[in-house]
């Protein structure tokens, strides 16, 4: 099963770099999903992939939408802005699909919300979560939607986390100054500690490429912090954690959703033991949707689902959702049927898109034990 799908994929993305090989015009609606399936966040890519086909799989079955089976078209952004923008243009312009699932981090579907706002072509994310991704200097943009929560209220989650639960007084942060992710959440964290009467007492940031955090952690050390924030992506946080470990920091260690990743152990080892983070939610949990949902995703891919390809299937589902009720293929339809949807209920949880085109749900809080992701506890809104 897994190498049939696999295999799809692979004939969907030679009818992408071979328009004189495209099957003749069927009565498929096209929609696009864009999930970096290289690069230094490749395990997000792939269950992104996982889940959306899943999602559209299940469309089809059941008849597809308004009669019309989905067409898809794959495409790999490599978690790079530049190739993002790329890739929403191929499919846009070249394509032409009608709505687009993605991108996956935030720094790259940033620059794919302002294009699909610019073509007016709904878009979906399930897992961008700053809040740039909707909203551009105040300025909604309307044709953007996304399943996860922001990072305004996941920064704040772990703030009061560290002050509340682990009682920390005292919090360091270190961030990647070229992530928006990273940044934006970093901040985030600062401000709610500050203002929760903790003191911030190192805030430093690193490049993109940095492999040596010796000298920040020297000096993060120094600081004496109860608690390391690290907001950043897993390969990047690993290697972070084993650098603090080898220094012998005390700190706890504890960061936002872009740990999530079997990888973040490969790397860290027991440096990362421990530490705790917040996600979207647990494999644990024994909600019917969840247990559900855990159950086909293991069947089909052999493996638990995380966070990110859970997300997606909510997001895939919603954008069908969208389209049943739309009952066209014009994207401003789709736009609006999207912006009307009320008690989505998802695996994620059930829940209604704001103004701006953000859920408001709630958060999981999860720990690293024996290596594994152990489930702590649910923080809501
Ligand atoms: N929220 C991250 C970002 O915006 C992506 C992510 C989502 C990572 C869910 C892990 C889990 O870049």
């Amino acid at each position: 099963m897994r190498r049939s799908l696999s295999l799809v994929a692979v004939a969907v993305l030679s009818v992408a770099f071979f328009p004189g090989c495209k099957p003749p015009p069927g009565n498929e609606m096209k929609i696009g999903l864009i999930t970096p399936l290289s690069g230094d966040v490749k395990t997000f890519g792939e269950s992104v992939k996982n889940a959306f086909e899943i999602a559209v799989e299940e469309a089809n079955t059941k008849g597809g939408v308004g009669g019309r089976k989905i067409a898809t078209v794959i495409v790999d952004d490599r978690n790079d802005p530049t190739e993002a923008s790329n890739a929403a243009n191929l499919l846009i312009n070249q394509h032409r699909v009608k709505a687009i699932v993605g991108s996956v981090t935030s720094k790259t579907t940033i620059p794919v919300s302002d294009l699909a706002q610019s073509s007016r072509i709904p878009t979906i994310t399930g897992t961008a979560t700053n809040p740039k991704v909707t909203v551009a200097d105040g300025k909604r943009k309307d044709y953007m939607f996304r399943s996860c929560y922001t990072d305004s209220f996941q920064g704040t989650v772990m703030a009061k986390f560290a002050r509340g639960e682990l009682q920390a007084v005292t919090s360091a942060v270190l961030y990647d100054a070229s992530n928006d992710y990273s940044k934006g959440i970093a901040e985030v964290f600062r401000d709610a500690f500050t203002r929760m009467e903790g003191k911030v007492s190192a805030y430093e940031s690193y490049g993109k490429d940095d492999v040596d955090f010796s000298a920040l952690l020297t000096k993060v050390k120094a600081s004496k912090p109860d608690v390391l924030f690290l907001p950043d992506y897993y390969n990047k946080v690993g290697l972070i954690a084993k650098q603090a470990k080898e220094q012998g920091l005390e700190a706890k260690l504890i960061g936002p959703d872009g740990w999530d990743s079997p990888d973040l152990v490969k790397v860290a080892g027991d440096a990362i033991e421990g530490g705790y983070f917040s996600n979207h939610y647990s494999p644990e949990d024994t909600r019917p949707e969840v247990v559900n949902w855990v159950k086909k995703y293991r069947e089909k891919f052999g493996q638990t689902p995380d966070a990110l390809g859970t997300l997606t299937y909510d997001a895939t589902n919603m954008l069908v959702e969208a389209i049943r009720r739309a009952n066209s293929d014009d994207p401003g339809k789709i736009r609006d049927a999207l912006a009307s949807l009320k008690g989505f209920e998802g695996v994620t949880g059930k829940f209604t898109m704001d103004e701006n085109g953000d859920p408001i749900k709630s958060a999981v809080i999860i720990q690293i034990r024996d290596g594994k992701q152990k489930f702590l506890q649910v923080v809501n809104p």
